[in-house]
């Protein structure tokens, strides 16, 4: 059976997509078989972005495929390494369903009050409908340029008790441009853009290993 990450958010636009496809990509990078199961039909964000990566002929090649549910998704899950769940937004049977099935279940959260309280209140839920608490990882994403901010940010998410990943997905128009190429936020023209994803990434990597 594959290993299982979930990247889940009640909240659109925080980086779930993003930190799926960096997911994806940077296991695929290490032989690994990876599907993304895109669960937003509405979006089909890593669906069309797949669609750019071939077209593009950008390697790793990683495989996305649209599911409605999450039982759906498994059924072939003997055939891959990884199964990255990207979910869908204000859906919350669904949210809980991934994150039930989830080796680790990543939060991508900004660091506004608008977006770290509904993410804890979400770890919250996941963990009073069953799941372990130590399988909860907050990843801090479209990161602006204050220091300040960022380290209240880090403060309020270890003050909640849930694991911090460590490394932050910075907003760099690099990012949103590489995915517009069918690239992931450490293939990038940008060696430092990189370099800081991939903390991100290799913290997501370590913690499953800590937690499966
Ligand atoms: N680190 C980043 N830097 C710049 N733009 C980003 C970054 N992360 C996400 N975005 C952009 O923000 C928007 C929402 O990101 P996305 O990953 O699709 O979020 P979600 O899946 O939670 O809705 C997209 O337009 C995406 O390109
Ligand atoms: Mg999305």
């Amino acid at each position: 059976m594959a290993l299982v990450i979930g990247v889940v958010s009640q909240k659109g636009g925080v980086g779930k997509s993003t930190v799926a496809r960096l997911t994806a990509c940077n296991y695929a990078v290490s032989e690994w078989t990876v599907k993304i199961a895109d669960m937003d039909l509405s979006q089909g964000t890593c669906t069309n972005w797949n669609r750019r990566r071939l077209q593009n002929e950008i390697r790793p090649m990683v495989s996305v495929e649209q599911f409605v549910n999450v039982s759906d998704a498994l059924k072939h899950g003997d055939r891959y390494d990884l199964i990255v769940f990207d979910g869908a937004p204000h859906s919350t049977s669904k949210t809980l369903d991934i994150a039930k099935a989830s080796d680790l279940v990543v939060l991508p959260t900004g660091v506004s009050l608008d977006d770290l309280e509904p993410t804890i209140k979400l770890a919250h839920e996941l963990k009073k409908n069953g799941v372990p608490a130590k399988k909860i990882a907050i990843a801090l994403s479209r990161i602006g340029n204050s220091d300040a901010e960022l380290a209240e940010g880090m403060e309020y998410v270890r003050a909640s008790g849930y694991h911090l990943l460590d490394g932050v997905l910075f907003e760099k128009t690099a990012v949103r441009r590489a995915s517009d190429e069918g690239k992931c936020a450490t293939e990038t023209g940008f060696k430092s853009i990189n370099e800081k994803a991939d903390v991100l990434v290799q913290a997501i990597v370590n913690r499953v290993e800590e937690v499966k």
